[in-house]
């Protein structure tokens, strides 16, 4: 039994698809999912024993697939990444802007380090994808490139970097879409909430105890499911998404417009002022 997506399964047939991340959680669905409706998919990611397997799985499910290696924060192994893909398959027609990393920590923790290697995967590895992706092959054909961020819209207190640097893409994609309308590129965004993807079990167990008390505050009272992103992606890199460019689509089940999922601790630390002489007088404990 293969891949069970909503899209007509030669939808994409003729055409190479470029999945970052794709050897495991989301990019892995998705690069099922974009194999099912005839693409070749070309899997990277810096491992190439995931990626191997990804392959093999969709092998078996009647897909193409391929991998390169490559670490998205080298600008001259993403150049090769283009020019295998394209020596390979002599083509590019959607890339998947999905390898990403970050790591837990509270603001003032982070080491400038930490910060920079997080900014360097997160934006600047998707940047020099965008970059290349237009250089090497789309600004020439046209194509379509959608950029996996993250949850970012109120902040990430727990996670500043990724949080900075996924608004980043956020904004870079505006640029790339408005610069590039003439080639024919499209690119959009997908912000995922909190998805059940491999990525979890990653979490420490009170992080996990936290999100399952998360589940409340999410209006869908449910996480969401890889298919649920890979679905989104499919639906912008398709031509039924031809006059949508620029965007970041929010596959939440409607949480960031319900409240922060960090809760702040009570304290006593933001001293009113108030330096009206009319005051109104509300009674106490309002
Ligand atoms: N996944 C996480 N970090 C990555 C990187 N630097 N390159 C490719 N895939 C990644």
């Amino acid at each position: 039994m293969g891949f069970n997506s909503v899209f007509r399964s030669d939808l994409f047939d003729g055409h190479v698809s470029i999945v970052t991340g794709g050897g495991s959680g989301i990019g892995r669905c998705i690069a099922h999912e974009l194999a099912s409706l005839g693409t070749t998919v070309i899997l990277s990611g810096r491992k190439p024993e995931k990626l191997e397997t990804v392959k093999a799985e969709i092998a078996d499910a009647g897909g193409k697939a391929d991998f390169i290696t490559c670490n998205i924060r080298d600008e001259d192994a993403v150049k090769a990444l283009f020019a295998q893909a394209l020596e390979r398959h002599g083509r590019v027609d959607h890339l998947v802007n999905n390898a990403g990393g970050q790591f837990m920590s509270t603001v003032d923790s982070i080491s400038l380090k930490g910060w920079k290697a997080v900014i360097e995967t997160n934006l600047t590895g998707t940047f020099l994808m965008c970059r290349e992706a237009k250089r090497a092959w789309m600004g020439k054909h046209g194509g379509a490139i959608v950029n996996i961020v993250a949850d970012f819209w109120n902040g990430m207190p727990m996670m500043a970097h990724t949080s900075a640097a996924r608004a980043g893409v956020a904004n870079l994609t505006k640029s790339c879409a408005l610069s590039w309308s003439p080639n024919g590129i499209r690119i959009n965004s997908v912000a995922p909430g909190i998805i059940k993807s491999s990525g979890l079990k990653n979490y420490p167990p009170p992080v996990i105890s936290m999100l399952r008390e998360l589940k409340k505050e999410i209006p869908a009272k449910r996480y969401g499911t890889e298919a649920e992103v890979s679905g989104a992606v499919t639906f912008l890199l398709s031509p039924a998404a031809s006059y949508i460019n620029g965007i970041t689509m929010a596959i939440d089940g409607a949480s960031s417009l319900y409240r922060q999922l960090t809760p702040v601790p009570n304290h006593d630390n933001m001293p009113e002022w108030n330096g009206f002489h009319l005051i109104a007088d509300i009674p106490d404990g309002v």
